[in-house]
């Protein structure tokens, strides 16, 4: 896989018509091409004008589409989460393991989790491809998706911490009362430990996470905007927000543009190589994608 593309900006700006002439373009130039929709409100079946269809579809030989359903990983996550907590807690008999469950699946942050597995997943099973195009949901979820994995890193280190601390607990106790103390399951070793384990595999996909998204050579991305205050603005909250995790925006696409005057807010990004595209008065089809793709995607495709 040579290089990543997220279209980032507010609702109805043009991230998926842009997505769309992305593909296109990368699809005339022969590249082997995966472009999936990790928005829970799919609509690249719309765009595509074919019927509504869940999972992946090739739609020429070099152009794989998939709208991933986001519910489906969602349930996948947890149930991994389930196993892995009845496997690791299971002698623990005090503790309502069921009850334990409801709580993690209810927890604020699961879908953006379900996300990042999702995307997790399709990185891996894509590898073979030149290059991956992700159209994603509107700016609140998204943002969340992103500055999860550094987040949690920092979550990760503190529990790790934690999790040590408890270890060394429990070998002063066995120190003192002997070792048949704790149950054969009752780790006292840090590499014996299945918690540890567990937080060691987080930390390295959230590092594999973190190194995607600030590498500026394999991960584009590219913001969307159009001729009006709010979504320039919203831009620039995009901007700032990533900029603080050291996740910077690629190029910015001035979409609609001729539909309303450029806004003066505009000059907020001015340092950001930018490029207008048109408003196009006909119908959005195949040909009218490519079109837009040629104004725009060679640069960025290097
Ligand atoms: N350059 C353009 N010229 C004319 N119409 C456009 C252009 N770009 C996008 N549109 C139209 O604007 C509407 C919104 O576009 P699109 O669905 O790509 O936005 P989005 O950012 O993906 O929206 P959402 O946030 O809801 O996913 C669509 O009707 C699309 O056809
Ligand atoms: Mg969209």
């Amino acid at each position: 896989m040579k290089k990543i593309f997220f279209f980032l900006g507010k609702g109805g700006v043009g991230k998926s018509t842009l997505s769309a002439s992305l593909a296109y373009y990368l699809n005339t130039k022969g590249k082997r091409t995966f472009w999936a929709s990790i928005d829970p409100a799919h609509n690249l079946c719309d765009i595509l004008s074919l019927p509504s269809f869940m999972g992946t579809k090739q739609i020429t030989p070099n152009l794989w589409v998939e709208e991933v359903d986001i519910n489906a990983y969602l349930k996948r996550f947890l149930k991994e989460i389930q196993e892995k907590t009845y496997h690791t807690y299971r002698y623990l008999q005090v503790l309502n393991l069921d009850k334990m469950f409801n709580v993690i699946k209810h927890t604020p942050g699961m879908e953006e989790f379900a996300c990042l597995y999702a995307l997790k997943n399709i990185i891996d099973q894509h590898q073979d491809k030149d290059y991956l195009i992700i159209d994603t949901p509107p700016t609140g979820l998204m943002l969340r998706i992103f500055s999860l994995p550094f987040v949690t890193r920092q979550w990760l280190k503190e529990l790790k911490r934690w999790r040590k601390a408890i270890l060394a607990r429990r070998k002063m106790v066995a120190h003192i009362k002997g070792e048949s103390y704790f149950p054969p399951e009752v780790a006292l070793a840090e590499n014996e430990d299945k918690v540890m384990e567990n937080l060691s595999a987080q930390q390295r996909t959230m590092q594999f996470f973190a190194s995607l998204f600030t590498d500026q050579e394999k991960t584009v991305l590219i913001l969307v905007l159009n001729p009006d205050k709010l979504s320039v603005l919203e831009g620039k909250r995009i901007l700032d927000t990533l900029k603080s995790f050291g996740v910077y925006i690629r190029l910015v696409l001035f979409n609609k543009a001729g539909l309303l005057p450029r806004p003066k807010e505009l000059d907020l990004l001015k340092d950001l190589p930018q490029k207008e595209i048109p408003y196009m008065k006909h119908t959005l089809d195949q040909k009218v994608f490519l079109q837009l793709g040629r104004m725009w995607a060679e640069d960025v495709c290097k």
